[in-house]
């Protein structure tokens, strides 16, 4: 018989998939159907994503990092340019702008949402560039800067009311990293569809997840063509192999879409949940020596992924392993990794390092039990 600290070190996940709908099902129908790289369940899925989100084109992705990648190429950017994105941030969102040719501008976050620091970039852009027919020039490199990436950090939106006139005024276009936020909205408007182009993951720690998957979205229907161009290898003819550029295949899959399908009809429960859970930590925690990350004004999140900042929180990943409790640190700032050492780093005080080195991500998975979310607060408790 288990002793009742055997019962008490159940493990607890950071972040698990919920697969306890029609995803086998869906998936199986797909297989059945032997429609595999394309066929109804992706034309499903795209439909279900745009019904929700608002965005008039939806096209799933083999990954939210190529969904990015080809979001850039649709945004104009092009070897030697410059793309304007935040210190914390997973690191896909900066591998993409590099896989273009082109070189991150890394701009620091703001010390209580997170996410990339407005006022920051505006005096960066106003004090550092200047305009030509070309757009906007970086004054010291002399390269054309030619996007910005909000990335709505842990479903958390970026103030897209601030963002959007800074990257008019400055001739900028507009990528949005929504690959966590898939369920916030900022005043009514769904993330990822204010720029030109946002993109999404479905990776299997998202709110829903295709086990791996992304999408692109767009208002802009010659964009959305040319996006479904460019994932399928560029063929420009039926049945011809003719290709009129250098294309890719990233599609998503028709099983993989079927998942998301099912998926697609919890979310709206997933995102209760999420909430539920943060509402829990919020109101356990918060007497404690520990920030929270503050949502941007007029934004309903989705809670996708709770966490918070300690100054000690790697001692507390250790003590909380210890007792089978799955947690993680916040990433590694851009400007600390090899890859983006040498590219520029814009701040005034690295807030980056700071909640990098503070955060501290808890357990949320839609399937956690409240005995174990107290379990979590009742050990941070003890700790802290
Ligand atoms: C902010 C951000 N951007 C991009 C990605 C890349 O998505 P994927 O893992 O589907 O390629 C992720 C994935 O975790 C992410 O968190």
């Amino acid at each position: 018989m288990a002793t009742s600290e055997q019962i008490i070190a159940a493990p607890i996940p950071l972040c698990e998939p919920n697969l306890r709908g029609n995803e086998k099902k869906y998936t199986a129908d797909a297989i059945d159907s032997n429609w595999l790289s394309g066929g109804s369940y992706l034309r499903l899925f795209e439909q279900k994503l745009t019904e929700y989100t608002g965005a008039q084109h939806v096209i799933g992705t083999s990954s939210g990092t190529t969904a990015l990648q080809i979001a850039l190429i649709l945004a104009g950017v092009e070897k030697g340019d410059l793309v304007l994105v935040p210190g914390m941030t997973f690191v896909a969102t900066a591998n993409a702008v590099k896989y273009l040719g082109a070189d991150p501008i890394i701009i620091d976050i703001d010390p209580d949402t997170w996410l990339m620091d407005n006022a920051l970039l505006q005096d960066f852009l106003v004090n550092q560039t200047y305009q030509t027919d070309q757009g906007c020039i970086h004054k010291a490199s002399k390269r054309r800067i030619k996007a910005l990436v909000p990335v709505h950090l842990l479903g958390n939106v970026c103030d897209m009311s601030m963002l959007l006139p800074i990257a008019q005024q400055f001739a900028i276009t507009v990528v949005e990293d929504a690959a966590c936020s898939l369920g916030s909205f900022q005043n009514g408007r769904h993330s990822g569809t204010s720029g030109l182009v946002g993109t999404m993951s479905f990776n299997s720690n998202k709110i829903i997840t295709t086990a791996g998957g992304g999408a692109i979205l767009t208002n802009d229907e010659i964009l959305a063509k040319r996006a479904r161009h460019l994932i399928t290898q560029a063929k420009s003819h039926q049945t011809e192999y003719y290709h009129d550029g250098i294309g890719f295949n990233y599609r998503l899959v028709n099983p993989l879409a079927a998942m998301g399908a099912a998926q697609m009809e919890q979310l709206p429960g997933f995102v209760k949940t999420k909430k539920e859970i943060a509402a829990y930590y919020l109101s356990n925690l918060s007497d404690l020596d520990v920030a929270f990350q503050v949502i941007t004004q007029g934004t309903d999140p989705n809670y996708w992924h709770f966490a918070l900042l300690t100054a000690r929180s790697r001692e507390i990943i250790a003590a909380l392993a210890s007792q089978n409790i799955e947690t993680r640190p916040l990433w590694t700032p851009l400007n600390l990794l090899p890859a983006f050492r040498d590219d520029l780093f814009v701040t005034n005080h690295d807030v980056s390092a700071r909640v990098s080195q503070q955060g501290l991500m808890l357990p949320c998975s839609t399937s956690i039990s409240s005995d174990q979310l107290e379990r979590v607060c009742s050990n941070l408790r003890k700790l802290l």
